[in-house]
C-alpha cells in the first residue's frame, strides 16, 4: 500500500493543551486489523497500520476496550482492568504499540469502564462465592428481592439494553446491572473500588498512555434508598444532581481524585467523559479543569443534516465549553451509532428502527430506502464542516473510507447485546443494534476478509466493501480517504485560536458559513440546489465544485468548501 505524502509529525512535545483541538481517531480493536490471523483484530494489527494512521494526519488514537473480556458487550465487560485480552495481544505488545504511535507523532487515549465490571471479574466471582452482607458483595450493588421469598426483583427497573436491570444469584439475592446481565454495576461508595480505579489509571499512565475516555461517566455515583422507587418513579425524577442513579453531583468527587492523579504526570493525562446528561450546563461539570477536563457532546450525531440546527448546536456548545475553559468535542460516528453516511441517506429522523414483516431493518429497507450517494455526499460535507470547527474532532474508524452501515448481517451472526436482549419495538440502538458499524475494516479489494486478516472476519463483510477498501481509495483522486487526508493536513496548518465567527452574509437559508482566524472560511450548502460560491481562494471541497452555463462557479448542494480570504 502506498501512503499519501504527509507532513512529518513533529516529535511529541510536552504540550499540556494538545487535546484542545486534536483530531482523534477511534479504533475499535477487534475490527481494525487482525495481525495474528485468528479472525479478531489485535495490537499487532494496529502496530502494522501505524503508517496508515500517520498518513491520515490524526493527532491521537482512542482505543476502545482491549482488556480480557468474554465480549458480552464488545469488550465493555472487563474481566481485568490492567491486562490485555490474550486474543488481542500482550502487555509487551501494548508497550510496543505506544512506542510506535508516539514515534509517529500520535498520542493514545484508552477507554476506562468504571461503572461496571464483567461478571467474570475476580471481585464479582468473589462476591458470588461470599455470603449475603459480606464485604465482597459490598463492592457491587446487591439487594434482597421482593415478595414472600424474595423471588421478585428488588425493583422493576429496565436495563439500558432493555430487559430487567436486576438479576438473581443462586442464594436468592439480586444484583444491579444498568447494561447487560454480564455487566454488574460497581458500588462506588466502597473505598476499594475507588482505590482500584486510581491504580488502573496510574497503571496505564505509567505505561505512557496520554489520556482516557471514561465510559458511562455519569453513572458511577449512586445513592439507592432503602425503599427503591419504581421504574416509573425513577424516570420521573429530575436529573439535577439528586437522581439515585444518574449524573449525581457527588460523582465529581471521584473525578477530582482522578484529576489530582492526572496532574502528577507531565504533560498531565487528559480525560474525556462519556456523560449522557440533561443539559449542556450539566455536561460542562464533567469538562471542568478540576474534573475530567473534557466531555463528549453528541449533539451533531443526533441532529439531522440541517443548517439551522447545526448552527444552534455549534453556538451552544462553544458557549458552554467557554464557561469551563474546556474545548468542546464533535462526533458524527462512533461504535454505538449508525454511521453518518447511512443516517444522512435516510429520510429525516430515520435510520431508526422499522419493522418490515418479521424483520427489523433500517428505515426504508436495508438498501432500497437509502440514498447511499446522497448520504455519503452529506457525510463528507458534514466532516469538512466538523474539521473546520474549533474543539476536538472524534473520528470513527472507517468513516475516512465513507463506509456505510452494514445492515445485511444475518440475525444469527449478530453480537450486540442491545440486539439480543429484546426483539420488541423498544429495541434500542436504532433497532438493528450496533454490529453494522463494527464490521471489520476492508483494507484490500480482494483476499480473505478484504485484508483484515488471514482467518476471515468475525462479522460478515458485504461485497461492496471492495470498492471502499483502503486499497481502492488510496491515492484515488476524489476518494473519501484522500479528502480526509487533505482536510486533516490543512486543518493542522490552519487551526489557530479557538474562535469562530458566523458569516451572516453567507449564512442564510440552507447555507452556513463561518470564519476562523487568518481568513479560513468554511461554507456548507445543506440544501440540494446549488448556491453562489462565496469569494476566496478555494482550498478544498467535499464534492467537486460546479460551473453554470454562464461560467460562474457555484457551490453544489450537500457540499462544504473551505476558502481562504485575505485578512
Ligand atoms: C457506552 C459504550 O460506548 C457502549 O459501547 C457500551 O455498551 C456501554 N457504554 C456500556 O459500557
Amino acid at each position: 500500500m502506498t501512503t499519501a505524502p504527509t507532513t512529518a509529525p513533529s516529535a511529541l512535545q510536552a504540550d499540556p493543551d494538545w487535546w484542545r483541538q486534536a483530531a482523534v481517531y477511534q479504533i475499535y480493536p477487534r475490527s481494525f486489523a487482525d495481525g495474528n490471523g485468528d479472525g479478531i483484530g489485535d495490537l499487532r494489527g494496529i502496530i502494522s497500520r501505524v503508517p496508515y494512521l500517520r498518513s491520515l494526519g490524526i493527532d491521537a488514537v482512542w482505543l476502545s476496550p482491549f482488556y480480557p473480556s468474554a465480549l458480552a458487550d464488545g469488550g465493555y465487560d472487563v474481566d481485568d482492568y490492567r491486562d490485555v485480552d490474550p486474543r488481542i495481544g500482550t502487555l509487551e505488545e501494548f508497550d510496543e504499540m505506544v512506542a510506535a504511535l508516539h514515534a509517529a507523532g500520535i498520542r493514545l487515549i484508552v477507554d476506562v469502564v468504571p461503572n461496571h465490571s464483567s461478571d467474570r471479574h475476580e471481585w464479582f466471582q468473589e462476591a458470588l462465592a461470599s455470603p449475603k452482607g459480606s464485604d465482597a458483595r459490598a463492592r457491587y450493588i446487591f439487594r434482597d428481592g421482593r415478595g414472600e421469598n424474595g423471588q421478585e426483583p428488588p425493583a422493576d427497573w429496565t436495563s439500558i439494553f432493555s430487559g430487567p436491570a436486576w438479576t438473581q444469584v443462586p442464594d436468592g439475592q439480586w444484583y444491579l446491572h444498568s447494561f447487560a446481565t454480564e455487566q454488574p454495576d460497581f458500588n462506588w461508595k466502597h473505598p476499594e473500588v475507588r482505590e482500584d480505579f486510581l491504580r488502573t489509571v496510574a497503571f496505564w499512565s505509567d505505561r505512557g498512555v496520554d489520556g482516557f475516555r471514561i465510559d458511562v461517566a455519569h453513572g458511577l455515583a449512586k445513592d439507592l434508598p432503602e425503599e427503591l422507587p419504581s421504574a416509573a418513579e425513577l424516570s420521573a425524577m429530575p436529573k439535577d444532581g439528586t437522581h439515585p442513579l444518574w449524573d449525581r453531583d457527588d460523582v465529581h468527587e471521584i473525578y477530582a481524585e482522578w484529576r489530582e492523579l492526572f496532574d502528577r504526570y507531565d504533560p498531565p493525562r487528559i480525560a474525556v467523559a462519556e456523560a449522557w446528561v440533561d443539559s449542556p450546563e450539566r455536561r460542562a461539570r464533567y469538562a471542568s479543569p478540576e474534573g475530567l477536563g473534557q466531555a463528549f457532546n453528541f449533539d451533531l450525531m443526533e441532529a439531522d443534516f440541517d443548517a439551522a440546527h447545526f448552527r444552534e448546536i455549534v453556538t451552544d456548545n462553544l458557549a458552554q465549553s467557554a464557561l469551563t475553559g474546556s474545548s468542546t468535542t464533535w462526533v458524527f460516528s462512533n461504535h454505538d451509532g449508525v454511521r453518518h453516511a447511512t443516517r444522512y441517506g435516510l429520510p429525516p429522523r430515520a435510520g431508526r428502527p422499522v419493522k418490515q414483516g418479521a424483520e427489523w431493518v433500517l428505515a426504508g429497507g436495508p438498501e432500497s430506502g437509502i440514498d447511499r450517494e446522497l448520504g455519503l455526499r452529506r457525510a463528507r460535507a458534514a466532516t469538512l464542516f466538523e474539521l473546520a470547527l474549533p474543539g476536538s474532532a472524534y473520528l470513527y474508524q472507517g468513516e475516512e473510507l465513507g463506509l456505510h452501515e452494514v445492515a445485511e448481517i444475518p440475525d444469527a451472526q449478530r453480537q450486540d447485546p442491545a440486539f439480543w436482549r429484546t426483539t420488541t419495538e423498544d429495541r434500542g440502538f436504532d433497532g438493528l443494534g450496533r454490529d453494522g458499524c463494527r464490521v471489520p475494516l476492508p483494507w484490500t479489494r480482494t483476499g480473505p476478509s478484504f485484508g483484515f486478516g488471514a482467518a476471515g472476519a468475525h462479522l460478515p463483510q458485504p461485497a461492496w466493501f471492495a470498492e471502499v477498501s483502503v486499497e481502492a481509495e488510496d491515492g484515488a483522486a476524489g476518494s473519501t480517504l484522500e479528502m480526509y487526508r487533505a482536510a486533516l493536513r490543512l486543518r493542522a496548518e490552519l487551526q489557530g485560536e479557538e474562535v469562530l465567527e458566523w458569516d451572516e452574509q453567507i449564512s442564510t437559508g440552507d447555507t452556513l458559513g463561518f470564519v476562523r482566524p487568518d481568513g479560513w472560511v468554511s461554507v456548507t450548502n445543506f440544501g440540494l440546489a446549488a448556491t453562489a460560491l462565496p469569494e476566496g481562494e478555494v482550498l478544498l471541497s467535499s464534492s467537486p465544485l460546479e460551473t453554470t452555463a454562464d461560467g460562474d462557479a457555484v457551490l453544489p448542494g450537500s457540499t462544504t468548501v473551505w476558502l481562504r480570504r485575505s485578512v
